[in-house]
């Protein structure tokens, strides 16, 4: 049987896919903006127009405009969770920002237990996780920070994306070497175990501490709030105008702890000034802590 990925290339070599016209190619931005909150500037035609042919002919569809009402109808929800995998962008690595990760060392390593019960434990929230290297490199590095320190601890990683396809990929937590080969030995030793079709998966003890689940960052504001000392999301913003930018951060401020993180990805927004968060001072990490509030 062939492969996906082999399928997909020859059908790169098939006829020519029908031109997208202006109006089309309106509709389909705005459906893109609407549904996922990314923008897609006129250069990136081609990529999406590419991405939209494939998938039409692998379910041999012929016609944008048919294609289209697919998705928007009632019954599109389906083929809209296979195409939002393939116009959205996964690019993704391990330890893909390290001086952002040596921040969340700092904070475990400072992280005092609950004077309450006497429990130390750390929440972790990878926002738009793609296929789950960025959520399991939180987990391994608060893991090492906590047994650098021999504290018995706990913490746990909720990794969210809206692309199940990419949310399928991090649950099984199985990497090919090349994926694999931005982490050194001694940490690929000791979070990854060979399978026999020759990738890495994470070993069960750190795979159990990630939680992957779909959710729209465009979703967020009227969820129930859970409070997570620390809220990664990084290159995730780019795609979306500024307004929509400071909403999700806005959003996002009102699910940490106090005295909680979120770290975005440098340049990514600009003039957040949010009542609750002060930005941490760092030549080349855009972070911020939640105000602790004193009571009198
Ligand atoms: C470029 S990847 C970033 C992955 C990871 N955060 C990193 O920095 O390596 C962007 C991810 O955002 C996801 N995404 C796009 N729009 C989204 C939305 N509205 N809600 C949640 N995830 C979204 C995509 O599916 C994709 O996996």
């Amino acid at each position: 049987m062939k492969s996906a990925h082999k399928k997909l290339n020859e059908m790169r070599h098939l006829d020519p896919l029908p031109d997208m016209d202006d109006v089309q190619f309106k509709l389909w931005v705005e459906l893109l903006e609407k549904r996922t909150g990314t923008v897609l500037p006129p250069e990136r035609k081609s990529f999406l127009v590419t991405n939209i042919g494939l998938r039409m002919r692998e379910i041999e569809c012929s016609s944008y405009k048919e294609y289209f009402g697919m998705i928007a109808g009632v019954n599109g929800l389906q083929e809209w969770n296979t195409l939002v995998d393939r116009i959205t962008v996964h690019e993704t690595r391990f330890f893909r920002h390290p001086l952002s990760l040596e921040l969340i060392e700092e904070y475990v390593i400072n992280k005092k237990p609950d004077p309450e019960n006497g429990q130390l434990s750390v929440q972790v929230w990878s926002v738009a996780c793609s296929t789950g290297e960025e959520a399991y490199s939180l987990a391994m590095i608060v893991d090492q920070a906590f047994k650098a320190g021999g504290k018995t601890s706990y913490f746990g990683v909720t990794a969210t994306d809206i692309s199940p396809a990419s949310l399928q990929t991090g649950r099984e937590g199985a990497y090919s070497e090349r994926r694999i080969n931005s982490l050194d030995a001694s940490m690929r030793d000791k979070y990854f175990s060979r399978t026999e079709d020759n990738k890495y998966k994470v070993r069960d003890y750190l795979r159990k501490r990630v939680c992957f689940a779909r959710k729209n960052v465009l979703d967020i504001a009227g969820e129930p709030v859970s409070e997570m000392d620390i809220i990664y999301c990084q290159n995730l913003l780019i795609y979306f105008d500024r307004s929509t930018r400071i909403d999700i951060v806005n959003n996002l401020a009102r699910h940490l702890l106090p005295g909680g993180m979120l770290i975005l990805g440098s340049g990514e927004v600009l003039n957040i000034n949010h009542p609750q968060l002060e930005k941490i001072a760092h030549s080349r990490v855009l972070a911020f802590r939640r105000k602790i509030e004193v009571q009198n």
